[in-house]
């Protein structure tokens, strides 16, 4: 064969597997600090390319997790993966919804767009730079913990998913998305197919798992954290706070900060109000 040829099928190979790496996976493959830095790049962008429509996301996704939470008079919520803040503007726009979310994540340029996006409810809600594999919470904490089309980019999504339920109280509500379609062939031990998913959900302490077919590339996935519901409630965040260096719980609230007493690890909180967890 020509050699030319060689290096045309070279070329093309490179960019299918670039394409398929930072495309299709967003670095998922590369570890947590190239999608945290994709997602960075991205982040002015998302928004658009995602073109959220407000009454869809409100019906499909605030309106019943809002309704799942009804019997707690201000529910406490954690949004993991929260990008720009679709989950929490999704559900703090529900009328009967009267609780509080934290939302976490690795980019801490998507945290800076949620800070724009949710600022008429900036009070109900609180952002956390943290990656997710280390959830900064005790266990129990939260009455729902969510996370939308993020496990896939995660190293490992069942540590991921193991972590949430960790964090979630006994009763509480689990909402994630699980990447279906064809482009879920792609992300071998990211994106599992629907009985695995179940499968690996019911190796956690989770019960009533349903699916629910929602996009053309991802379930919804609910389910309730097994064990007698204790508690519930939104609790201030000092209080539940993990310091990311001793894994003290409860840390002080200093001016523009929060400071872990055994240790001394101060975590800043920025000027848009994202408190700086991630080193
Ligand atoms: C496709 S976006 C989804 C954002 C939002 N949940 C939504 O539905 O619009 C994936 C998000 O997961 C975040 N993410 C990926 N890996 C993460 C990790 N290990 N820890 C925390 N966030 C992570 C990315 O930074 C990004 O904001």
């Amino acid at each position: 064969m020509m050699p030319w040829l060689w290096v045309l099928i070279g070329l093309v190979l490179l960019a299918a597997v670039l394409y398929w790496q930072l495309v299709i996976a967003e670095g998922s493959y590369l570890g947590p600090r190239v999608v945290a830095l994709l997602y960075d790049w991205a982040a002015p962008a998302y928004e658009r390319i995602k073109g959220f429509n407000t009454e869809t996301e409100q019906w499909f996704l605030g309106l019943p997790l809002a309704m799942a939470l009804e019997r707690i008079p201000a529910p406490f919520v954690l949004d993991v993966g929260t990008g720009t803040g679709r989950l929490p503007r999704a559900l703090l726009f529900q009328p009967g919804f009267r609780g509080h979310v934290v939302g976490v994540d690795r980019s801490r340029r998507m945290l800076a767009q949620a800070a724009q996006l949710v600022c008429p409810q900036a009070h109900r809600i609180t952002l956390i730079w943290q990656d997710a594999r280390t959830l900064p919470f005790p266990d129990n904490t939260f009455d729902a913990v969510t996370a939308l089309e993020m496990l896939e980019f995660t190293p490992d999504p069942r540590a991921v998913l193991s972590e949430m339920v960790r964090v979630l109280r006994p009763g509480g509500v689990l909402l994630v998305t699980n990447r279906v379609g064809r482009e879920a062939l792609l992300l071998p031990g990211r994106a599992f197919p629907r009985p695995k998913f179940i499968t690996l959900l019911s190796e956690l302490p989770l019960e009533h798992i349903q699916t629910q077919y929602w996009q053309v590339d991802y379930d919804l996935v609910w389910a309730r954290k097994k064990g007698r519901p204790v508690g519930g409630g939104v609790r201030p965040l000092a209080e539940v706070l993990r310091c990311p260096d001793c894994g003290q719980t409860g840390m002080e609230k200093v001016p523009q900060a929060y400071r872990c007493t055994r240790c001394g690890r101060v975590c800043l909180v920025a000027p848009d109000g994202v408190v700086e967890m991630q080193k």
